[in-house]
C-alpha cells in the first residue's frame, strides 16, 4: 500500500492513525517511493525536543533540484514547468518545458560555480518574480549553495541586514523590477546595501526593466552574458539530507530577523506530500499559487512542491489590481488554472470591488481553491468560495508558517469536508495539541488554547542561522518538549482546527508577518522619537494595520505633526520597506508601563481597536493615568 495519496476521509484517519503510531514507517515508504536518493538513510528521525534538535532521514544523500527536474525529463521532458505571466498583460507569457528548465538551470549552475560559488555558500537572491528567480534558486540547489531570497520589497538596510547575518558571498539581483504601472530600482537599493556588507564578492545582474545602472567593476557583472557562455551540462552535487537548503527571514517578536534554516530532504518529502494531497494534484493540472517566491508560501508552493511533483507552476509578476481588478481572472482563465492558491487580503481587496470584474471570466477550469498566510474570515471565505469556485469547489484553508516549512493543519481536497473558517484536521505526520496558562496540554474538544506540535514532522526548520539558542528559546521553551507556534486556536466539537491570530507581539499585515520589534527599533533611530509602541488593530482588507503611539522628545514636541508622521512613515519604509508603515500615529506623552518598566500592549491594543469595555488588571501599572489621556486622544 502507497501512503502518497489520500484517496477518501476514511482512508485519511487510517493514514493518520498510522503515521501516529508508526511515523517512521509512515514517512519512510511515502520518501523510498516517491523519490530519487543517491542513498537511503540509517534512521527516518532522531530529535530531542529539548534541544530542538532534530533530523530526518539521516545519512541520507540526495540532491532536491534533480528531483525536482531531472527525474521527470524522461517521462515529461517536454511538458510546461513553468508558466511566465508577465506584469505587462501585452507582453506575452512564457512556457518552460522541463527541459528547458533543466538547461536554464545547469548554465546557471556553472555561473555560480565559475564566479566561485561552492557547496554550503550563500547567496542572496533578490529578484522580482521572473524566471530567473526560479532558475537561480534551483541553481543554488543544484550545487549545494545555500539560498537566501529576500522578497524583492524590502529596502536596503533590510537587505543589508540579511546578507550580513548569514555572510552571503554573492547577490544575484535585477536591474529593475516591474510591480503594476509602477518600477523599483533593485540594482541601486543592493548597491547602497553592499555598502555594508564585506562579504559580498560579486553581483549578478539580471536585465529586466532596462534602466541604467551602476555596475562597480569587479564586482557587478550581467548575467545573460554569462548563461550563454556557459555549458548546459552539469553534474549535481551529493547533499546529505541534513545540509541546508536555504535560508529564510521571517521577523520574531523582539530584533532582528530570524534566518529559519531548512535542510534539504525532509523539506522535499514534506512539501511534495503536502502539495499532493491538500491541492489534490494530477497529471495536467495547472498550479497557480499567487505568492511573492520572496516568502515561504512562494518556496514551497510556486517551486518546490509543484515541480517535485513535475506539476506545471505559474510564476506571475504581477499585482492582482493591474491593468484593472480582473487580472487573476483573466490570467486564470487564459492558462486554464486548476488550483487557485491565494491569501485572504488579497480575496478581501477583490471582494470590495464590482463583481463585473470576476464575472466576465471563465473560471471553470478550477477544482480547488485555497487561502493562506492569516485567518480567513466568513465573508471573504463565502465570496471566494460564491464568486470564484462557483460553490464547486472545495477551499483549502492551510495553515503553516515559515518555521513549519509546509502546510500542517488544512483539508484534504475532495477528502476533508469543509468549514468555513477553519483550516480543520492536521494532515498525517503532524500533532498538534492546544495548552492552557498552566502549560497543561487540554484534552478534549470545544476547546481553546496555544497551538503546540508535539512530534516533529519532516519540514521543520533546524534552527535559526547562527543562533540555535534563540530558536531553542523561541519555539521550545515555552512549552517544554513541544514546538511552540506563537498562534493560538480552537477545536470545535468534532477535533477541528480553527486559528484565531498571534499570541505574541507578531502582526499580520495583508499577510505578512511583522514583529513590532523591529519596527519600533526604526522609529526609535528618529531622531524627534524618544519611544514607540506598535500594536496591530483590525482592518477590513488588510485583515490588521499597524497603529504606533509615540512619545517625543523635547525636539520634536513643536514640530507639525503632520510632517512628522509622513517623516516616520518614510523612515520606516527605508528601514524595513513600505510594507511595515503606519496607518496611524498618535503622539503621546507617555505609555503604560509596568513597573518592571514593560509597555502594556494588552492596553495599547485594546484602545487603538477602539475597545474601552475591560482593560484588565492595570493595578501593576506605574502610571495608571496614562490611560485615560491615550484614550481621549485616539485617532
Ligand atoms: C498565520 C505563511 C490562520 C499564522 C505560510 C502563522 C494563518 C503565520 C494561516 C505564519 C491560516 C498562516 N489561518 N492563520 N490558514 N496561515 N497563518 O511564516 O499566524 O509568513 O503563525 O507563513 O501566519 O506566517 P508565515
Amino acid at each position: 500500500m502507497s501512503y502518497y495519496k489520500i484517496q477518501n476521509f476514511e482512508q485519511y484517519f487510517k493514514h493518520y492513525n498510522k503515521s501516529v503510531r508508526e511515523p517512521r514507517k509512515f514517512w519512510g515508504k511515502i520518501a523510498e517511493e516517491n523519490f530519487t536518493w543517491y542513498q537511503l538513510w540509517d534512521k527516518v528521525v532522531e530529535f530531542d525536543m529539548a534541544e530542538a534538535d532534530i533530523k530526518w532521514f539521516t545519512e541520507a544523500k540526495v540532491n532536491i533540484a534533480k528531483n525536482c527536474i531531472d527525474r521527470h525529463l524522461n517521462k515529461r521532458g517536454d511538458k510546461t514547468a513553468i508558466i511566465f505571466e508577465p506584469n505587462d498583460p501585452t507582453e506575452e507569457a512564457l512556457h518552460i518545458s522541463y527541459n528547458e528548465l533543466h538547461q536554464r538551470v545547469c548554465k546557471m549552475a556553472n555561473v555560480l560555480r565559475e564566479k566561485g560559488i561552492t557547496k554550503g555558500d550563500r547567496v542572496c537572491i533578490y529578484l522580482p518574480m521572473i524566471p530567473e528567480l526560479a532558475v537561480s534558486i534551483l541553481a543554488c540547489a543544484r550545487i549545494g549553495a545555500i539560498h537566501s531570497v529576500v522578497f524583492a520589497g524590502f529596502s536596503a538596510s533590510a537587505v543589508a541586514s540579511r546578507i550580513i547575518d548569514s555572510e552571503c558571498k554573492m547577490v544575484i539581483t535585477s536591474d529593475g523590477s516591474f510591480r503594476g504601472n509602477k518600477s523599483i530600482e533593485l540594482k541601486s537599493i543592493v548597491d547602497e546595501a553592499l555598502e555594508k556588507c564585506p562579504s559580498v564578492e560579486s553581483v549578478l545582474v539580471v536585465n529586466r526593466t532596462n534602466i541604467p545602472v551602476n555596475m562597480q567593476e569587479g564586482r557587478d557583472i550581467w548575467l545573460q552574458p554569462l548563461l550563454d557562455e556557459a555549458s548546459d551540462n552539469s553534474v549535481a552535487e551529493i547533499m546529505d539530507s541534513e545540509d541546508p537548503l536555504f535560508i529564510l527571514y521571517t521577523s520574531g517578536s523582539t530584533g532582528k530577523p530570524k534566518g529559519m534554516v531548512h535542510t534539504t530532504a525532509g523539506y522535499m518529502v514534506h512539501t511534495a506530500y503536502t502539495f499532493k494531497n491538500v491541492f489534490n494534484y494530477e497529471d495536467n493540472d495547472i498550479f497557480w499559487c499567487t505568492a511573492d517566491i520572496g516568502w515561504i508560501t512562494g518556496h514551497s508552493y510556486i517551486l518546490y512542491g509543484p515541480l517535485l511533483n513535475g506539476a506545471t507552476t505559474v510564476i506571475f509578476e504581477g499585482v492582482p489590481s493591474y491593468p484593472n481588478y480582473s487580472r487573476f481572472w483573466e490570467i486564470i482563465e487564459k492558462h486554464k488554472i486548476t488550483q487557485f492558491y491565494t491569501a485572504p487580503t488579497a480575496i478581501r481587496a477583490l471582494a470590495k470591488e464590482s463583481l463585473e470584474y470576476v464575472q466576465k471570466y471563465q473560471l471553470s477550469t478550477l477544482k480547488v481553491i485555497g487561502s493562506v498566510g492569516e485567518p480567513i474570515n466568513e465573508e471573504a471565505w463565502h465570496w471566494f468560495n460564491d464568486h470564484v469556485g462557483g460553490k464547486r469547489c472545495p477551499i483549502v484553508d492551510t495553515w503553516w508558517q515559515t518555521e513549519t516549512g509546509g502546510i500542517m493543519i488544512a483539508p484534504i481536497s475532495f477528502v476533508t469536508p469543509t468549514k468555513p473558517t477553519y483550516a480543520t484536521l492536521p494532515l498525517p505526520g503532524i500533532q498538534p495539541v492546544l495548552m492552557d496558562e498552566k502549560r497543561n496540554e487540554i484534552e478534549g474538544n470545544q476547546v481553546v488554547g496555544s497551538l503546540c506540535i508535539k512530534f516533529p514532522w519532516p519540514g521543520i526548520a533546524r534552527t535559526i542561522w547562527g543562533d540555535h539558542e534563540r530558536y531553542k528559546q523561541t519555539y521550545f521553551s515555552t512549552f517544554p518538549g513541544k514546538y511552540f507556534t506563537g498562534d493560538g486556536a480552537l477545536r470545535d466539537e468534532v477535533g477541528y482546527y480553527r486559528i484565531t491570530g498571534r499570541v505574541d507581539d507578531v502582526v499580520i499585515v495583508s499577510g505578512h508577518n511583522l514583529g513590532t520589534a523591529p519596527i519600533e527599533d526604526a522609529i526609535n533611530e528618529h531622531p524627534a522619537v524618544a519611544e514607540s509602541a506598535i500594536v496591530g488593530f483590525p482592518h477590513d482588507i488588510k485583515g490588521n494595520a499597524l497603529y504606533g503611539f509615540v512619545i517625543l522628545k523635547e525636539s520634536g514636541e513643536y514640530r507639525d505633526r503632520e510632517n512628522l508622521t509622513k517623516e516616520i512613515n518614510q523612515h520606516i519604509s527605508d528601514h524595513i520597506g513600505p510594507i511595515a508603515k503606519l496607518d496611524k500615529i498618535q503622539f503621546v506623552s507617555g505609555l503604560p508601563k509596568t513597573r518592571s518598566g514593560k509597555i502594556m500592549r494588552r492596553i495599547l491594543r485594546k484602545i487603538a481597536e477602539g475597545d474601552y469595555s475591560n482593560f484588565g488588571d492595570t493595578s501593576t501599572l506605574l502610571n495608571p493615568e496614562i490611560v485615560d489621556e491615550i484614550k481621549n486622544e485616539r485617532i
